[in-house]
Formats: C-alpha cells, sequence, structure tokens
C-alpha cells in the first residue's frame, strides 16, 4: 500500500495541503474531510482535474472517516480565521471556535480506528493539540502540532535577511507557545554555522527587533491577505514527510512536555513512530524560564477549557 493522507478542513491550509500532496506527487491516496460538502467536492474535483496533467495518479476520496483506519498521517487544519483578532494578534481568539470542532471531530477519529500520526495546525496551536490527545487517546508521540516550527522559519527569514545568507543556513529554535510567549532562544541561533551572539556586536544587530519580526511575521501576512497558507502547509508537509521517510529529523513544534505537563515549542526528533524523543538543548538561564512561564500560560489556558 502506497502513502495515505487526509486532511479535514479543506481552507486555504487544508486546501494548500492537499495541492502540494498531489502536484509533488507525494500522496497515493488522499482523504478530504469538511462540514461543508459543496466546499470538500469542489476541491476533489479540482485536484483531480490537474492529475490529468501529471506523472502520479492520487486516489482523492472525501467525506469518509472510516477511510482512517490505515491513513498513514491525518492532518487537522480546520479553524476560523475571522475569529483571528488582527488587531492583537491573539490567536487564542480562536479557542471558542475550534474546541467545538474537536468536540465534533475527535469522536469520529476515535470511532474510526486511526493509528496514523496526527498533525495539528489549529490555533491555539498547543492547547488544541492536547486537547484533541486527550479527546482522541492516541499517545502522546502521535499527536503533535506544527507549533514553532512555523515561527523557526520566520526567525530564519528575518535573521537571514539581515545577514544576506539563505535562511536554510540559518539554524536555531523558537521555543514556547505558536503564540504570543514564544521566544526565540539566541543561545541556539547560528547563522552559516557561526554562533549569533558572537556576531551582533560586530554588526550592531537588535536581537529583541529581530524577534518582535519574527513573532509578528503571521500578522503581516494575515493582514494582507486574510490568512497565512503556504508556510504552514509547508512546515505540516516537511513534518509527514519526516515521519513517512522515518528521517529523524530534529526540529521544533508542540509536543508534550511531562515536565511542564502541557504541549509546548522545543525540538524533538521526528521518525516513524512520530514525535520519538525531545531533544533537551541546555539553555540559559533566562531562556529556560521563557520556556517554564510560555508552558504555564498554555497549561492555564487549556485548564479554562
Ligand atoms: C500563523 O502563525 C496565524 O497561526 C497562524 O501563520
Amino acid at each position: 500500500m502506497g502513502r495515505k493522507y487526509a486532511i479535514i478542513g479543506v481552507g486555504h491550509v487544508g486546501a494548500t495541503i492537499a495541492f502540494s500532496l498531489v502536484t509533488q506527487g507525494l500522496a497515493d491516496e488522499l482523504i478530504l474531510i469538511d462540514k461543508n460538502q459543496k466546499k470538500a467536492r469542489a476541491e476533489q474535483l479540482d485536484l483531480q482535474d490537474a492529475t490529468a496533467r501529471l506523472s502520479s495518479h492520487p486516489k482523492i476520496k472525501i467525506q469518509d472517516y472510516s477511510e482512517l483506519v490505515n491513513t498513514d498521517i491525518l492532518f487537522v487544519t480546520a479553524g476560523n480565521i475571522h475569529a483571528l483578532d488582527n488587531a492583537s494578534g491573539n490567536r487564542w481568539a480562536e479557542f471558542e471556535y475550534t474546541r467545538e470542532i474537536v468536540k465534533d471531530i475527535a469522536p469520529k477519529i476515535k470511532n474510526s480506528g486511526f493509528n496514523g500520526v496526527l498533525i495539528d495546525t489549529m490555533n491555539p496551536c498547543d492547547a488544541i493539540t492536547q486537547y484533541l490527545q486527550k479527546e482522541i487517546g492516541l499517545p502522546n508521540s502521535r499527536v503533535l502540532g506544527t507549533g514553532t516550527f512555523l515561527d523557526t522559519a520566520r526567525m530564519q527569514r528575518v535573521v537571514s535577511e539581515k545577514f544576506e545568507v539563505d535562511p536554510k543556513n540559518v539554524s536555531g529554535f523558537v521555543y514556547g507557545e505558536h503564540g504570543e510567549s514564544q521566544f526565540v532562544a539566541w543561545s541556539t541561533v547560528t547563522v552559516n554555522g557561526l554562533a549569533i551572539n558572537t556576531l551582533t556586536s560586530k554588526l550592531n544587530l537588535d536581537l529583541e527587533e529581530l524577534e518582535a519580526s519574527a513573532r509578528s511575521g503571521g500578522w503581516d501576512i494575515h493582514s494582507g491577505k486574510g490568512y497565512t497558507s503556504f508556510a504552514i502547509a509547508t512546515c505540516a508537509i516537511k513534518l509527514s514527510l519526516a515521519i513517512l521517510d522515518d528521517a529523524k529529523l530534529m526540529c521544533p513544534c508542540s509536543f508534550y512536555n511531562a515536565k511542564y505537563e502541557s504541549y509546548v515549542g522545543q525540538p524533538g526528533i521526528i521518525g516513524k513512530n512520530g514525535v520519538e524523543s525531545l531533544v533537551t538543548i541546555p539553555l540559559l538561564p533566562e531562556e529556560e524560564q521563557k520556556l517554564a512561564i510560555s508552558a504555564a500560560t498554555i497549561k492555564e489556558k487549556f485548564a479554562t477549557l
């Protein structure tokens, strides 16, 4: 059997993931599920029309939870962009909406016998991923959120622009919430292999300004096009490939951390079993403190569910 993907919620993010999977020849089977039947059918037809011009021939089906039983990767990408408060950049504004979605879909996912890896992009990402895990009952290792993988990409972009290097050659991690309490662990950041902390004095860089610009990256996009889609879809697909290829990719995502009793963004190893281990990098004391505060923020708000 080939690679079988499913997507619940084919809005901007879900449809972009579907388009990429199909046009890049990554999926052998793809199941699209959406509360709007006409939208699911329209995306199915549009993608099926594309397959006449592709070298692959994915089977695309819609609206059938029973298909999840042998699905390898399930993306949960439902959400309500209109609930997002653009001015404050508050992803918790989606909470009221997305937790109702979880109440609706979690029993259906559970009853389907799904036993693959679930990748959540819904906001507030950390809390909703935890809620999905709790309601579906899959092990923590098989339920992860894109979390700060996206914020880390934004950090790589803003730093790369300053240093005029390719973003891939900026490494390091954004930790914490996929939200306002996230932070760049600057002690982990390198540019072309050199620790950024050794370069800042020479270049007169303001790390706080760079961090703020990475943090607000989503809102800059949101205020222009009303949603974000391409980078988040690319992050989600990258994670799925790391799972299906058993890549042992080290990257920061929203994983369960028993120390904080919460899902929170931190580096981990992604392979065929989902999150195979967390990676504990020694952080500076002030960074450790920021991580604890961010995790506590998520935990506290999760408790209000
Ligand atoms: C993003 O950061 C809005 O969470 C979404 O792109």
